[in-house]
């Protein structure tokens, strides 16, 4: 298993370009299953994640097509099974998202259940309970949730908790779906509203993304596009903490700033200044330490739980104490023990971690357990005294295109040892 190992204290220093954005990447991949002719999409950032969206393609037997600039061409009429099966599903959740494609298209799909996580129980109770609603037949058995419809009918639909890829699934189940489907207290991600315009280019019709309150008129078909996913705004945000946590000058372009409000406002209590253009923002915290700053996390657009932990760590060497609550996922705080072995000064008490900044970290081995987590401890490193050792970084590579390239393009002393 690959390793990084990164050597702490160099403030960071230049300009890095932002990739597309995962968490839209995947379900617009997933979305491509309703189009009737080829669909073409850029922009999307090299990850293991959207590696496993492909092969997920490929084994019902659609055929994908990736050409050199991370453009992807998918021609779902040569589908011959309609399974995502436990295999895939267990190393990427997110496959989920071809639940209601397929199942909208070709009236059936047979998805493995997801199981635990590491930050979380993570159900998938309202994407079923949803598409029951619309019409299907839902059972699950032998682990796999089997859905069958003829064809679905809209339907008021109120979500009971605030789901992105929940929101997702009905949302594409919808746009084939005879009739209007209304989704009430519908996720407002950005990314919900980016699969909402691949839709709309492929011929859906679809209101109200954005909003909580979408409402998708059903057509009979949808033909193929050519789009390109917006910008990652956690990967913008995680650069921008690798700037402020090393005291550093950084500027990234590429980006969508409206997406970022709540994590420029902390930013910038945190004492960065910052300049926002239409597409890059640039961070200045030279010279000075961060100031802690509270964080609560909630859905979009309140502050992205994707963010937490990148804070979390910026907020180990703040001056100051600040209290960072997760309201969105039960069981998120699992970098927060990897950092205590840093040097942090980290008390948890529930769903909040009381964190008094410190002086210094000094290098640790650490392991990385998910995702955003193994982005915290890689901030972490970049201001921990000695050279720190992250273990577990296939998460990273799940989600961060070429990181240890783009820290080292701003400067930081970090190297991939493979294993
Ligand atoms: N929930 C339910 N029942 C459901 C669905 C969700 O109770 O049927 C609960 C979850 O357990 C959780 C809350 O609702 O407590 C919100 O979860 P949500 O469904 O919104 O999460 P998700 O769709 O599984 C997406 C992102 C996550 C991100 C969350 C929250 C994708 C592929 N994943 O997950 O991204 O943290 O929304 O914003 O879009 C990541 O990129 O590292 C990541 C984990």
């Amino acid at each position: 298993m690959d390793k990084l190992h990164i050597r702490g204290g160099t403030p960071l220093e230049g300009e890095v370009r932002i990739s597309g954005a995962k968490n839209a990447a995947l379900p617009i991949l997933a979305a491509t299953l309703l189009a009737d002719s080829p669909a073409s999409v850029g922009n999307v950032p090299h990850l293991r994640d959207v590696t496993t969206m492909i092969e997920l393609l490929g084994r019902m037997g659609v055929s994908v097509t990736v050409t050199d600039k991370m453009r992807i061409e998918v021609d779902a009429s040569t589908i011959r099974e309609c399974i995502a099966p436990y295999e895939l599903v267990r190393t990427m959740r997110a496959s989920i998202v071809v639940l209601g494609p397929l199942l909208a298209r070709f009236g059936k799909a047979d998805v493995s259940l997801p199981g635990g996580c590491a930050i979380g129980a993570r159900p998938v109770n309202l994407h079923v309970d949803g598409l029951r609603a619309l019409g299907a037949d839902i059972h699950i058995e032998n682990g796999y949730i089997r859905a069958r419809a003829d064809r679905l009918v809209g339907t008021r639909l109120v979500l009971d908790t605030v789901t992105v890829t929940g929101t997702e699934n009905l949302m594409m189940a919808a746009t084939l779906a005879e009739g209007e489907t209304v989704i009430e207290n519908a996720a407002r991600e950005p990314e919900v509203v980016d699969l909402a315009n691949f839709l709309i280019s492929m011929g859906a019709k679809i209101h109200g993304a954005g909003t909580d309150r979408i409402v998708v008129e059903g057509v009979k078909k949808l033909h193929g596009t050519s789009y390109d996913v917006l910008p990652d705004r956690i990967e913008s945000g995680t650069y921008l903490v690798a700037g402020a946590i090393t005291s550093g000058h950084v500027r990234i372009k590429g980006t969508r700033p409206d997406h970022l409000d709540a994590v420029l406002v902390k930013l910038r209590d945190a004492g960065a200044t910052l300049g926002i253009g239409p597409n890059w923002i640039e961070l200045d915290m030279r010279n000075r330490r961060p100031r802690a700053v509270d964080i609560r996390t909630a859905p979009y657009p309140g502050f992205p739980t994707d963010m937490q932990a990148q804070f979390a760590a910026l907020n180990t060497i703040a001056e100051g104490t600040a209290a960072v609550t997760e309201t969105v996922f039960e069981n998120r705080f699992m970098h927060m023990l990897e950092m205590r072995r840093l040097g942090a000064d980290i008390r948890i008490e529930g769903n909040t971690a009381i964190i008094h900044g410190v002086e210094k970290l000094t290098a640790a081995p650490v392991m990385a357990t998910d995702l955003r987590a193994s982005a915290s401890l890689v901030l972490a490193g970049l201001v921990a005294e000695g050279t720190t050792e992250v273990l577990r970084i296939y998460h990273i590579d799940r989600g961060y295109e070429c990181i240890e390239e783009k820290l080292a393009q701003l400067g930081a002393h970090i190297k991939r040892i493979p294993g």
